[in-house]
């Protein structure tokens, strides 16, 4: 799917982060598993990651992060007419932690639901609440992309618990007199699906004694099949929504791609011919926080003054399904209608 925004202009007019207080370090991992820093740094540029307590759910980073947003953009819950929550790790698979968030947010008037795209859904749930405000079915929506991998991490397995962290971010998104989003680009492979998936649990195989024996309730993941394609999707699918709107890599102030690992956003850089200061990384600070990613680099970004006002902002993230997906936005500050 690709597409300019030619509806109403809508942009970003809140934002908010939070991050568990815990940080693991390389160093822990490594009296955990047969893993060093050294390795994790070169592969990964990896240093920390944030890890939940045992009782915090999504909902537990993501309020805070939805607070921030809200405050950020000087309204409360109850203006919100829509919540999604793009994430792989819901409190539970039902009810919605959007429908969580709305309760604790006294955001009665809002549809809520969560989304589902691996660690593509920040942007898959920022497209959609786009085209419901510009299409006119909602004035001020709210998007969080948030996950609790550790939950689901097998933390016997070095090739994928060193990679991961837990985190939230929430944007919200209101109608503006001008700029705001200028496109967006989704796309999906579902043949590739097997490559990062979580086999049990689902209607496909539940829960069993065996299934938890067989540790079929973790995370499962190709690395090297996963590396080629996020490299190959952030390129094209940055290229696509560059070239659907008229713009080029040249009109790019902040590149803000998903935070999985420092090799596969320096590739796609350098692919790209985005210069370095114009790109945003905490990936090793947070390890890959999924469906968190881009917006807690959004908020990265934010601190340290990079999204003035008419910068032109590419986002890309990338991940299970295997999906992808870009947006372009002419940053705004506040500026709504
Ligand atoms: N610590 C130490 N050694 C490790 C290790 C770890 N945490 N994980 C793997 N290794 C070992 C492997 O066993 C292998 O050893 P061998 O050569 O004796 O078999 C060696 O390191 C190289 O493994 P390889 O898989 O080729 O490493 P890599 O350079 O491809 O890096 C990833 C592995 C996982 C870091 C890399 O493939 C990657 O980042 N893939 C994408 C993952 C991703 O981003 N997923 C989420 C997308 S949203």
């Amino acid at each position: 799917m690709i597409g300019t925004a030619n509806g109403l202009a809508v942009s970003i007019t809140g934002l908010g982060s939070h991050v568990p207080d815990r940080v693991v370090t390389n160093d822990e991992l490594s009296t955990m598993m047969e893993t060093s820093d050294e390795w994790i740094v070169e592969r990964t540029g990896i240093r920390e990651r944030r890890i939940a307590a045992p009782e915090e759910a999504l909902s537990d980073l993501a309020l805070p992060a939805a607070r921030q947003a809200l405050e950020d953009a000087g309204i409360s819950g109850s203006d919100l007419d829509l919540i999604i929550v793009a994430t792989v790790t819901p409190d539970m698979a039902f009810p919605a932690t959007a429908a969580i968030l709305a309760d604790e947010l006294g955001a009665h008037d809002a549809g809520a639901y969560d989304l589902s795209a691996g660690c593509t859904g920040f942007m898959y749930a920022v497209a959609q609440a786009y085209g419901m405000l510009a299409g006119g079915l909602a004035q001020r929506a709210l998007v969080v992309g948030g996950d609790v991998l550790s939950k689901i991490l097998d933390w016997s397995d070095r090739g994928t618990a060193v990679l991961f962290g837990d985190g939230a971010g929430a944007v919200v998104l209101e109608r503006v007199g001008q700029g705001g989003f200028l496109g967006f680009e989704l796309g999906a492979d579902g043949s590739g699906g097997l490559q990062l998936y979580l086999p049990a649990g689902g209607s496909r195989a539940p829960a069993t004694a065996e299934s938890v024996a067989e540790r079929r309730h973790f995370v499962q993941m190709n690395g090297r099949e996963v590396f080629k394609f996020a490299t190959r999707v952030l390129v094209a699918s940055a290229e696509a929504v560059l070239a659907e709107c008229g713009r080029t890599i040249e009109d790019v102030d902040v590149y803000v791609p998903h935070q999985a690992n420092v090799r596969i956003i320096e590739y796609a850089t350098q692919k790209l011919g985005i210069p370095d200061d114009r790109v945003v990384i905490d990936v090793d600070r947070y390890g890959n926080t999924s469906s968190g990613s881009i917006p807690l680099a959004l908020a990265d970004a934010k601190a340290d003054g990079r999204l003035a006002a008419g910068r032109l902002v590419l986002m890309t993230g990338m991940g299970a399904g295997l999906t992808w997906g870009s947006g372009l936005i002419e940053w705004t500050d506040g500026g709504r209608t």
